[in-house]
């Protein structure tokens, strides 16, 4: 059996395709039509009137709260478990980021848990998809207009989920995408905002290209910066898009695939996933020794992932506090072989693998 990534990019026919005749047109490569194709497609697909791409997801949370006007003194809620971006990208706005507790059972950004961090300093609230879960979305918009806070979806991971039929990026002022290698629709590296906004896309538009007041012109009306995509990019996320539903089928296969070969394993637990509107961009389980189980399956040429460590125990935001639940999912979770491309007969090696660490008979 050859090694098998705990994720690796799919990249097929339809992408070098797309590159070689786009390399053929004689297209300049930087951003120009080819990107506001991709724009209007991603805003279709998330229903927003508006998107706008940028070099990754972290610079599409720093552009998005920079738009807002969030800065140095301001305050930003993130939950505590989260990929380390969505913190930087407040730090690098200037502003705080205070962490929150998040929900065992989405292993989200916990509301009721918010409302006790909120000062007069809060300007926004980033609720993060975590693998394409989401809280009570009436209840994170009820929180944020309550408080008079901008509500913006960390949606990295959630391209194609939805919450009660609607898309997840689509709740907030600002939904942000990214687009690296390892998410469902990969441009090498980028990222999204989208919006119905007129006003925040505009500014998002001129702090991603120097500041300018339109495109080509040397006029500045603000500090900007160059965060723009490439037309290179946007034809393979273009190609990508036209192959979304299988891409997402597929996710949702594997995490079912998973489910069926380890229902009878007792240290094995899965999330409680509606597979009618999460995409499982990663598959997920809880283990009560999850270093264990990572180099057994090391050892076996499988690749798997440990959750991120709580942003509250990472240097750069390391305080003396207790968020329970994040240290909890942190201490217990792993990310198996997610990869789209893997086929079915390996997702039940791989599952033979686990079965053997917990010594549960594998019926031949
Ligand atoms: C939840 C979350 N937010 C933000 C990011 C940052 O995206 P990028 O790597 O494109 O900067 C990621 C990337 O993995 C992520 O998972």
């Amino acid at each position: 059996m050859s090694y098998i990534y705990q994720i690796r990019p799919v990249i097929g026919e339809e992408e070098k395709q797309a590159v070689v005749e786009y390399l053929d047109s004689g297209g300049w490569l930087t951003e120009y039509e080819r990107t506001r194709e991709f724009e209007r497609a991603i805003a279709q697909l998330i229903r927003k009137r508006y998107a706008s791409v940028v070099t990754s997801g972290t610079v599409s949370i720093f552009l998005a709260l920079k738009a807002l006007g969030v800065g140095p003194g301001d305050e930003v809620i993130v939950p505590d478990f989260t990929m380390i971006a969505t913190a930087n990208a407040v730090l690098l706005a200037g502003a705080r980021p205070v962490m929150v507790d998040i929900e065992p059972q989405t292993l989200c950004l916990d509301i009721s848990l918010a409302e006790s961090v909120v000062t007069s300093r809060t300007k926004a609230v980033i609720v993060v998809s975590i693998n394409g879960r989401c809280p009570d979305m009436d209840r994170a918009g009820a929180f944020a207009q309550a408080h008079g806070l901008a509500l913006i979806e960390d949606a990295a991971q959630a391209m194609g989920s939805t919450w009660r039929g609607k898309p997840i990026g689509s709740f907030g002022y600002a939904g942000c995408f990214s687009f690296s290698p390892h998410k469902i629709v990969t441009t090498g590296q980028g990222g999204a905002i989208v919006t119905d906004d007129e006003d925040l896309i505009e500014r998002v538009r001129r702090l991603k290209d120097f500041g300018r007041e339109a495109p080509g012109i040397d006029r500045h009306v603000a500090l900007g910066f160059n965060f723009k995509f490439t037309d290179l990019q946007a034809v393979v996320g273009l190609a990508q898009l036209k192959k979304l539903e299988e891409r997402l089928g597929r996710k949702k296969e594997l995490f079912r695939l998973y489910q069926e070969y380890l229902r009878d394993v007792p240290e094995v637990s899965f999330l409680s996933t509606d597979l009618s509107e999460t995409v499982p961009w990663f598959v997920d389980i809880l283990v009560p020794d999850p270093e264990a189980l990572k180099a057994h399956l090391d050892a076996h040429g499988i690749g798997s992932r440990r959750f991120y460590p709580p942003v509250h125990t990472q240097e750069p935001y390391r305080i003396d506090a207790s968020y329970p639940v994040a240290e909890e999912v942190s201490r217990r979770g792993l990310w198996l072989p997610s990869s789209i491309s893997l086929d079915d007969e390996t997702i039940r090696q791989v599952c033979g693998v686990i079965r053997a660490f917990y010594k549960v008979k594998t019926p031949v």
